[in-house]
């Protein structure tokens, strides 16, 4: 039998909205730490200004503490250069500017794109949409028997006609984690570009996309311990270079006339109107939080309180268990016999808040078989009271329909 680590981090005492509540809702969104809280006030407070037009020292100091942020989103995920991270209003907006300004603009009637079957439809739907359009081709890798994406049959089945290849690094629904360098190399070896939908991986895992080599990263900031409304797209240079802008309007643009107008260079050219300024400097300070306690302390605790729990629900033997034994902070379950949304209402009268449903992923539930599953993620202020008090709600819940 393996020996279980214990989950190490206590960091409950940093989030006001975590307190005595089992929240494993994570995956969905995190819950925010006072420094964070603390960094939204000041920055809609004492240092509230717009960012790149003032002439006043308050928007000058915005605009340094605004493309600092994007320096050290940067250094967070390993891009060359900050000229390289375009700010969005969060992983679906990433993706659908890729697929509007690259997918539509590059591929042609016949080109085929490839995803997987675990995807969210944040990383699904936006490619179907170009691909109707364009007469494109969707393909769909299929996953191992534990649940990850099959990179073999990925190997086997890619061809020169797939342009594009769009697979989550972390699946929202199974916490499998994909082996984002190799799939990239299969990609590559057919010249096909890969977006690698990061929403999961970034608040668990330590990411370098150079060293991933994929060509678009995309993740949200809600989900890494910062604020709702802002998010990320890094691609590498030349490909946005090569992009036409996203949306037209103020700051994007390098002078406007009536008869022409010439935009900006990247990633200006893509970020239209006036941003979300102070989701910028909540997003930095969440790093600033997550690198302090380091990403791979982060991910040991996760997985920790990852194994305990699928310890703990295999010897309730009413209980299947979705996902690969090493799944990255989220576990899938299905308690046999109760819809996953009875589990989450009981589970809930009992202080402990899981997500039940098809988690935006309804090709894999029709894949697993399901409707829905029960949904426990784990984040930084996570502990074994929470995997203590799930396993004491379901057992609840077991009494409760015989
Ligand atoms: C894997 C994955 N991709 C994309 C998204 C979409 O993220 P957002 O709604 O923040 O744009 C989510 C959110 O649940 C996700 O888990």
């Amino acid at each position: 039998m393996s020996v279980i680590a214990p989950a190490r981090l206590s960091l409950r005492h940093d989030f006001p909205g975590v307190g005595d509540w089992h929240y494993l809702d994570s995956a969905a969104t995190a819950q925010k730490p006072t420094a964070v809280i603390d960094a939204i006030a000041r920055a809609y407070g004492a240092d509230y200004a717009t960012v790149h037009r003032g002439v006043y020292a308050r928007s000058a100091n915005m605009t340094l503490a605004y493309e600092a942020a994007r320096r050290k989103v940067a250094d967070f995920i390993g891009a060359a250069s900050d000229s390289e991270i375009v700010y969005v209003r969060g992983a679906t907006e990433g993706i659908n500017l890729v697929a509007q300004c690259w997918a539509a603009e590059q591929l042609k009637a016949g080109d085929r794109i490839l995803l997987s079957m675990l995807e969210h439809h944040s990383n699904i739907v936006p490619w179907q949409m170009v691909a109707e359009k364009i007469g494109a081709v969707i393909d769909v890798v299929p996953l191992t028997d534990d649940g990850r994406i099959d990179l073999d049959a990925m190997a086997a089945m890619i061809r020169p006609e797939h342009r594009l290849v769009a697979l989550a690094h972390v699946s929202n629904v199974l916490g499998s984690v994909l082996d984002a360098r190799r799939a990239a190399d299969i990609a590559h070896s057919v010249g096909a570009k890969i977006l690698i939908d990061g929403c999961q991986a970034v608040p668990r895992l330590a990411v370098d996309v150079q060293a991933l080599d994929c060509d678009f990263y995309v993740f949200s900031a809600h989900k890494l311990y910062g604020p709702t409304g802002i998010g990320v797209l890094w691609a590498r240079k030349a490909l946005l270079d090569a992009m036409p802008p996203y949306q037209g309007g103020g700051s994007m643009i390098d002078k406007v006339t009536f008869e022409k107008t010439t935009y900006a260079p990247a990633p200006t050219r893509f970020e239209a109107g006036t941003p979300h300024i102070v989701g910028v400097v909540g997003l930095s300070a969440a790093i600033d939080y997550v690198q302090a306690i380091g990403l791979d302390a982060i991910h040991a605790h996760e997985c920790a309180l990852v194994a305990k729990a699928r310890a703990a629900l295999e010897s309730m033997n009413s209980i299947r268990l979705f996902g690969p034994e090493d799944s990255a902070g989220i576990l899938s379950f299905e308690l046999r016999g109760v819809h996953p949304h009875d589990v989450g209402t009981i589970l809930d009268e009992t202080g402990v808040a899981i997500r039940a449903g098809h988690h935006c992923a309804q090709p894999l539930m029709r894949h697993l078989g399901v409707e829905a599953t029960a949904r426990a993620s784990f984040g930084i202020y996570s502990d074994e009271s929470d995997v203590d008090a799930l396993v004491k709600g379901l057992e609840r819940v077991r009494k409760i329909f015989g």
